[in-house]
């Protein structure tokens, strides 16, 4: 043990009580010997690049390109995605497609360039190949969008995982976003970025990184086009993003970089470009559209550490019924478990749960339970007697079973990268079901295990079934999150196929949407967190992840009136709308902080519950586009550089623009608009866009401006659905989308289609139909006459 390690083992005792600390530390060091024994050591390594071009082999949407010492597979598939891999390497297999590698596009041919290079050209994209390896994309008006330099490996001399690194050059006036979940963005500035999903072990701000999801996919926008690069490894590694510069040194552009280094895995990318719109359509269509939730889970959650025991869970229920405060969904952490035990119910303090579930559902809300994936270590527990029969548990290089240490205590982690461990795995929401839970909250599965020192996790060594291929943790970690979501959901869909299975997961990777969404985690209580949380939600949206949200009021500690009542005003127009705190932070329930304040959260309430409707038609968009509900606000206008830069506004779906207070003491602040009209949503005073413009924010409400022409459906005041228009500017024309959805079930409602308009001194408004326009069969409210 070396002094360092000492230290932090005898701090760890002393703050996590005697015996969990001194488990922490136990942990810890069988993690260090687990891989000192299991791992292959670091030896003599040797450097490669691929050399010179010798010769090509076509094939399908491309083909083969043969260096001297590597071989570099490039295909363009029919949605116009463009794939490459290095060394051999094909597009599956992978965690991240979901319906295998699309077709490759007939048309798309490799031929001879200049300078003894070739090239694929395609509609959309050319793919030029040099002769020692450069890779650059380019869009048919040959504009170049990205350029990736001829990668390099460092092998291992006596065999095993190769380290690689890819350097790609983009635009000088390139903007990155991406990575997965990260706390400083959306824009994600200079800087090092890890790929490797972190616990970050307490609350975290905008400087943490990196945190719970993390994913080699970046979005770049840029003059010439959005592009969304891939780099499908789930191996550890890094990411370097530095923006370039226009007219730097003597006037010339310095482009923008990107540099990934991995430790292992494929070396390989799919790079799809286009308006942001068609990049998110093709990533979607590659990694798999996002599951749909149930209407509920679009409403209001409340859920807490903590909560004593159903008297405490009815007391809130009520409290928010006799103050008319909307609820939807209420969430119990794992101190509703036995000894924190995942799948078991603590019967003294929940002695009647599906009896409690009852009573909430008839009130229209249901239940959600956390499911932690780490099973307690102990024979007499159901699950890990259970587990242990079907050799479920992860093990370590030596055969034992891989131990960690969580709330629990001494706990084994189920190998989800096992389809019949998944199949056990799902098998048990069984047992959550019959306790009348509707929503399952995945949480701790980066995975975490509680370690003095050294990293909070299984040991690198630590062996995975990875769908029958074999490998150890290095490749399995970034998916383990990934892997228990689809157990989950995969299990739902057969205890319960009539119904949408709801859940959301706090680690997970590309392609994660398929299984359902995520939350913040523990999100630190402050501005900055309140920050960082937009940060999230709009850089996960960008990475094929449109539902997510926030801790309203932070994780920790206790916000001050203001703080919380802007978060729960922002949380309002996010997809997850969930208040949740820490088993000792403060109250979070809007009546804790003075009558003004439960005033104002009752209008940001019951306003979500009216744009319940339009929530469900983004959630349908979401799942037949990839659109995510929250946009940037270039979303529609990458080329306007200002929009780029604001990162402190969104689009919630084409009709809305959310400016969110995100500082102390504001009264009114700056909004970057998009071009076109908009209306203040409740002054209904007019702004023109492109440009900034102040708007006024008070304490009662953030700024939420409606585009111009907009339709978008509400619920009325007898909560049918009602059409709220903006009136057009006169001569133009707008319009808005409507899913009709009955809640949940499979139904596949077909959109509605309204158009708004002026005729003579009205704004008219008719849904498109065959044959012609048809009144629509909803009350219709025009709003911006003036
Ligand atoms: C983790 C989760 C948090 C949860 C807590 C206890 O910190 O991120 O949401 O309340 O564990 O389960």
């Amino acid at each position: 043990m070396d002094g360092r390690d000492l230290v932090r083992s005898v701090k760890v005792v002393g703050s996590a009580g005697a015996a969990q600390g001194l488990m922490r530390v136990r942990a810890a060091w069988r993690r260090r010997r687990a891989d000192a024994a299991g791992l292959p050591a670091r030896g003599a390594e040797r450097a490669r690049v691929p050399g010179a071009v010798r010769g090509v082999e076509p094939g399908p949407g491309g083909g083969v390109v043969r260096f001297a010492r590597s071989e570099l597979r490039v295909m363009v598939a029919v949605n116009g995605a463009v794939f490459w891999g290095w060394d051999g390497a094909t597009a599956e297999p992978s965690y991240a497609l979901a319906g295998g590698c699309p077709e490759p596009d007939p048309r798309a041919v490799l031929e001879p360039d200049t300078d003894g290079g070739w090239r694929v050209v395609a509609e959309r994209v050319t793919v030029a190949v040099s002769r020692h390896g450069a890779v650059e994309v380019s869009t048919p008006g040959g504009v170049t969008l990205r350029r990736e330099l001829p990668p390099r490996w460092w092998e291992p001399v006596g065999g095993g995982a190769a380290r690689w690194m890819q350097r790609a050059e983009v635009a000088a006036d390139a903007r990155f976003f991406g990575l997965g979940g990260r706390a400083s963005g959306p824009r994600l500035r200079d800087g090092t970025y890890r790929l490797w999903n972190t616990d970050p072990g307490r609350a975290f701000a905008p400087g943490d990184d990196p945190l719970y999801i993390t994913m080699p996919v970046q979005v770049v926008v840029a003059d010439a086009a959005t592009h969304l690069a891939f780099y499908d490894t789930t191996w550890d590694g890094t990411l370097v993003l530095r923006e370039g510069e226009e007219g730097a040194g003597s006037g010339h552009d310095r482009p923008g970089t990107s540099e990934v280094r991995a430790d292992g895995g494929p070396l390989r990318c799919w790079l799809m470009a286009g308006p942001p719109a068609r990049v998110l359509h093709t990533w979607a269509s590659l990694t798999g559209a996002p599951a749909l939730p149930p209407a509920w889970a679009l409403g209001h959650h409340h859920a807490r550490w903590g909560f004593g025991d159903e008297q405490e869970v009815r007391r809130i229920v009520d409290g928010y019924r006799v103050r008319g405060l909307p609820l939807d969904a209420v969430h119990l952490d794992i101190d509703h478990y036995e000894a924190h035990q995942v799948f078991t119910v603590d019967k003294e303090r929940f002695p009647k749960l599906p009896t409690l579930a009852e009573d909430l559902r008839r009130e229209g809300i249901r239940l959600v339970s956390i499911v932690d994936p780490a099973v307690k270590a102990e024979r007499g527990n159901a699950v890990f007697d259970g587990g242990r029969a079907e050799n479920a548990f992860v093990r370590e290089a030596s055969g034992r079973l891989a131990r960690g240490v969580v709330w629990a205590g001494e706990s084994v982690y189920p190998d989800f990268t096992h389809a019949r461990v998944r199949a056990w795995w799902g098998g048990l929401y069984a047992e959550r079901l019959a306790q009348g839970f509707a929503g399952f909250w995945h949480d701790m599965n980066e995975p975490v295990s509680f370690t003095a020192f050294g990293e909070s996790t299984l040991p690198r060594s630590a062996r995975h079934d990875l769908e029958g291929r074999g490998g150890d943790h290095r490749e399995a970690h970034n998916v383990y999150g990934l892997c228990m979501a689809r157990a989950g959901y995969e299990g739902l869909r057969r205890l319960v196929p009539q119904e949408r299975p709801f859940l959301f997961s706090r680690s997970g990777w590309a392609g994660m949407q398929r299984y359902g969404g995520t939350w913040s985690g523990d999100v630190a209580t402050g501005w900055p967190g309140l920050r960082a949380s937009l940060s999230l939600v709009l850089g996960l949206g960008l990475c094929g992840v449109p539902y997510s949200g926030p801790d309203v009021g932070g994780f920790d500690g206790s916000p001050s009136p203001e703080l919380y009542l802007r978060w729960l005003q922002l949380a309002a127009y996010l997809p997850l709308f969930r208040t949740h705190a820490a088993l000792r932070a403060g109250r979070r329930e809007p009546w804790e902080f003075g009558d003004e304040v439960l005033g104002h959260a009752r209008v940001a309430l019951v306003e979500r519950r009216r744009l319940l409707p339009y929530f469900m038609t983004l959630a349908h968009l979401a799942r037949r586009t990839g659109a995510p509900y929250v946009r940037p606000v270039w979303w529609g206008a990458p080329e306007d550089r200002a929009l780029r830069d604001c990162e402190d506004a969104f689009l919630l779906g084409d009709a809305l623009l959310v400016a969110p207070v995100l500082g102390p003491g504001a009264d009114r602040r700056a909004v970057q608009l998009p071009r076109g009209r908009w209306y203040d949503t409740v002054t209904e005073q007019v702004y023109d866009g492109p440009g900034q413009v102040l708007v006024d924010a008070p304490l009662s409400r953030i700024p939420v401006l409606a585009r111009a022409g907009a339709v978008l459906p509400v619920r009325g005041a007898d909560d049918g659905l009602e059409l709220e228009a903006w009136a057009p500017r006169r001569g133009r024309s707008g319009g808005g989308l409507l899913m009709p959805d009955k809640g949940d079930g499979w139904d596949e409602p077909e959109v509605e289609r309204y158009v708004s308009r002026w005729e003579g001194r009205q704004v008219i408004v008719e849904r498109e139909a065959e044959g012609g326009a048809v009144a629509p069969s909803y009350p219709v409210r025009v709003r911006g006459l003036g």
